[in-house]
């Protein structure tokens, strides 16, 4: 309950950084507008817990039903089609989502949400379920609100961006070989999502990683060098899809009078040169292939993040203490990211910084289940929908990640050439 009400405040936060015109403003095309969401997220709880956990008929059949399901298309045009013409009023949808939190404030007060025969609500999934998604579509909402005109927002007091200096020079750490434990046990952690079962342990041959993200101060080396001009860096999908976007630079980078600026939440700065450059995997793929590296895979990250030179693997990169302000730049302090390596406190044994906060790291590896994977009773499509072999995984954590997802098994993913999310990557390459 304690949670369902923190979640919904900060929800309601983060709707109030938007001008009422901005409710129906789409910024992204593959994305529904904010009262989308506003819907959305209370829907999906009534959907997940009340109709298939505990049997209930539902709350509205037109509104349960335009709400259940966000778009995920490949491109505009699909988009397009799945675009809705007429959203319902303001007023219908917040009186919808009222009519929702009580039903779910009352089922978690007098129903047996946590046992039972059925799946949904064993160990509470279907609770934990909807707590984890409304803090997912929480990152969605702040990353869709970037793309806004700044008219569309309300500035907060404390939105000052952390410019910083100049970056690090670039250096590698070396990982030597070592077994990385992916995924989880039930008997770990209260919840997963489906795609953090089973465990599984992967031998990772000895490796080399970037001991900080790239920056944007790296990045613009390779812009200049001509990389968005040089068809060999690029692999064939991934030129295809920058021609396709006609994209020349980062999404979040922008060319003002001569000049690189950073578009960021509330206005637009000259470029921070320390801070971790935000890219697609095509472009984070393309700069390593400049640099003669590649990205890590899932398991190098893991290595990098969680192992250690006693063998024994950590819950988190600094070891077993709870994710706090000092160790990482998530959990919507910031607005904006973080100088690389601000947060010295949260580097990982081999003193790699920043892998969870300040910008997902995007990883090599495929999206896909672990061997044994079986989708989830209170929302089987969560990942499955997904195993299409056009999804990366990416890991750790942005600043606008909820602090209930951090945990190592916790996995995130994302088309190649979404250029939309708070990602950012490293070089890595084999041990020589
Ligand atoms: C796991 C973050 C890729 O945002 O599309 C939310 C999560 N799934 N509602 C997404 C999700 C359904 C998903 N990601
Ligand atoms: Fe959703």
């Amino acid at each position: 309950m304690r949670a369902y009400h923190a979640n919904r405040a900060r929800t309601a936060a983060l709707f109030e950084l938007l001008e009422p015109a901005a409710y129906y403003e789409q910024p992204i095309a593959l994305r529904h507008p904010p009262v989308f969401y506003d819907g959305h997220i209370p829907a999906f709880a009534v959907n997940c817990l009340l109709r298939k956990g505990l049997g209930s008929s539902g709350l509205d059949p037109e509104l349960d039903l335009l709400f259940a399901r966000g778009i995920d298309p490949h491109d505009g045009q699909a988009a397009a089609a799945a675009a809705i013409d007429v959203w319902p009023s303001r007023d219908t949808v917040r009186q919808y989502v009222r009519r929702a939190d009580r039903a779910i404030l009352d089922a978690l007060e007098t129903a047996d949400v946590a046992g039972g025969a059925n799946a949904v609500l064993r160990r509470a999934q279907g609770v934990h379920t909807l707590l984890e998604h409304e803090v997912m579509h929480q990152e969605t909402l702040l990353y869709m609100c970037h793309r806004l005109d700044f008219v569309h927002k309300r500035r907060p007091a404390d939105a000052a961006p952390v410019v910083g200096g100049l970056p690090p020079e670039p250096a590698m750490v070396g990982v030597p070989a070592g077994s990385a434990t992916l995924g989880s046990t039930p008997e770990l952690i209260p919840f997963g999502w489906d795609n953090e079962f089973p465990a599984q342990v992967v031998e990772v041959p000895a490796f080399e990683i970037d001991r900080h993200d790239v920056t944007n101060g790296d990045y613009l080396a390779f812009v200049e060098a001509g990389g968005y001009a040089n068809r060999d860096l690029w692999t064939p999908g991934g030129w295809q899809r920058r021609e396709a976007a006609g994209r020349m630079h980062p999404l979040f980078w922008e060319r003002r009078g001569g000049k690189w600026t950073w578009r960021g939440m509330f206005e637009s700065i000259p470029l921070p040169a320390a801070w971790p450059v935000y890219v697609t995997h095509d472009e984070a793929a393309a700069y390593t292939a400049w640099r003669g590296m590649r990205l890590p895979s899932e398991p190098e990250f893991h290595r990098a993040a969680y192992g250690a030179p006693d063998g024994i693997e950590r819950p988190h990169p600094w070891g077993a203490d709870e994710p706090d302000a000092a160790r990482g730049n998530f959990d919507f302090r910031h607005w904006d990211p973080l100088p690389v390596g601000s947060c010295p406190a949260g580097a990982s044994a081999w003193g790699v910084h920043d892998l969870v906060g300040n910008g997902w790291e995007w990883t090599s590896t495929v999206f896909d289940g672990f061997p044994g994977f079986e989708p989830m009773a209170s929302y089987p499509e969560y990942s499955a929908d997904f195993f299409d072999g056009d999804h990366y995984v990416v890991k750790g954590a942005s600043p606008a990640t909820g602090r209930g997802l951090i945990r190592r098994s916790f996995r995130n993913w994302f088309r190649p050439h979404y250029p939309y999310m708070y990602a950012t990557f490293r070089c890595a390459r084999d041990a020589r």
